[in-house]
């Protein structure tokens, strides 16, 4: 495993290289947590939780950013405590996924977000998959590795870079990944520092229904509170911008009070899909094999999860209504309740 040496030595003065804002994950439109709740207004969907209010597990504030990042006025702190089982799961789940009709999986694409922890509230050791795509073909972890403390790079689950997790340090990051190569590469930084190359392309399965990727944290154990401090989330396409806090970057996309989902799997086998609404209006999803569009009178939402030829540890693989995998990669599928079984080892 390489490790990460901070790149403030370096002076950068190369002119920045924007491309084209895909989606804006900025928290600046959230004044509160009950915004989240509007969840079909903005560009998140917000339906991975516990059972309290959205109070203990968000809370949007200038206080939350890296001051470095300009392009929005706010960060979120995310939390993380035992009250956090989603869905009668016993993993703990803070997230949010992008609540958009652009196609985030395509091309060359980088997503972008900055992380912190402080020494009130860390994370605990045991596994927590941070940032991840629901196929888990790349995302940050801790309690995995030699060091659990750890902020560890993944590929399909297994730790490729990892940098010390610092309390009070900000860690910026952008996932280089190429949909159309099947490659997945890490940029990264800590504080103002522009993000320079830290793991070049690897292949990976690349591919996202564009409603999969969580911003968030899902931890398999410990049963404290935890706070996250998240900021910067965007999705650019092209070239890559590597300053942070380059200023105001222009977006394409726009917000969406009815929305309509068109989800396009680039994967020709097996998903899921739930779909949850708002108490007055349905919503239904259908998929085939190749693509599905689904469109509601109010919200919809659907999150996939694409396999491979077996599901990756922790991952899901049966329970009531599951369609995709159902065999481990690795570990052995075991039965949780009715609804969940997961690989375990
Ligand atoms: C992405 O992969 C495709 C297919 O291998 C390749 O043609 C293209 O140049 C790659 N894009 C970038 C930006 O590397
Ligand atoms: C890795 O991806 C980047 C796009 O960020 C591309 O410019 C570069 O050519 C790729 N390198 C290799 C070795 O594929
Ligand atoms: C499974 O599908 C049935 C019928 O649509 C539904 O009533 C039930 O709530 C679903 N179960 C889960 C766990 O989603």
């Amino acid at each position: 495993m390489k490790s990460f040496v901070a790149a403030a030595a370096f002076a950068w003065f190369t002119v920045a290289n924007a491309g084209t804002v895909v989606w804006d994950g900025s928290f600046t439109p959230f004044s509160s947590p009950s915004d989240f709740d509007k969840w079909h207004v903005g560009t998140y969907q917000w339906y991975i939780h516990g059972s309290g209010p959205t109070s203990s597990y968000l809370n949007p504030g200038a206080a939350y950013k890296n001051p470095a990042v300009t392009r929005e006025d706010k960060g979120l702190k995310l939390t993380v405590d035992s009250t956090s089982h989603w869905n009668g799961q016993t993993m703990m789940r803070t997230e949010l996924i992008p609540q958009t009709s652009a196609n985030l999986g395509t091309g060359q694409m980088y997503y972008h977000f900055s992380l912190k922890r402080e020494s009130v509230n860390p994370p605990g050791t045991s596994e927590h998959q941070v940032m991840f795509f629901e196929s888990h073909f790349t995302e940050l972890k801790v309690g995995v590795g030699s060091d659990p403390t750890a902020l560890s790079w993944c590929i399909n689950g297994q730790p490729k870079w990892s940098t010390p997790f610092v309390a009070g340090t900000w860690y910026n990051f952008a996932y280089d990944i190429n949909f159309s190569g099947n490659t997945v590469g890490l940029w990264a930084s800590t504080g103002s520092n522009p993000l320079q190359r830290v793991m070049s392309n690897q292949s990976a399965s690349t591919s996202t229904n564009s409603a999969d990727w969580h911003v968030g944290v899902l931890r398999l154990g410990d049963s404290t509170t935890e706070d996250w401090y998240i900021s910067g989330v965007y999705i650019e396409s092209g070239s890559l911008t590597t300053s942070i806090g380059s200023g105001t970057v222009s977006t394409t996309s726009t917000q969406t009070t009815v929305s309509e989902s068109t989800s396009t799997s680039t994967s020709t086998s097996t998903s899921r899909s739930t779909s949850t609404s708002t108490s007055t209006s349905t919503s239904s999803s259908t998929r085939t094999s190749s693509s599905s569009t689904s469109r509601s009178t109010s919200t919809s939402t659907s999150t996939s999860s694409a396999s491979g030829p077996g599901q990756t540890l922790w991952g899901q693989c049966g329970g009531q209504n599951w369609t995709g995998p159902t065999t481990c990669a690795q570990g052995t599928c075991k039965y949780s309740n009715p609804w969940y079984s997961q690989c375990l080892n």
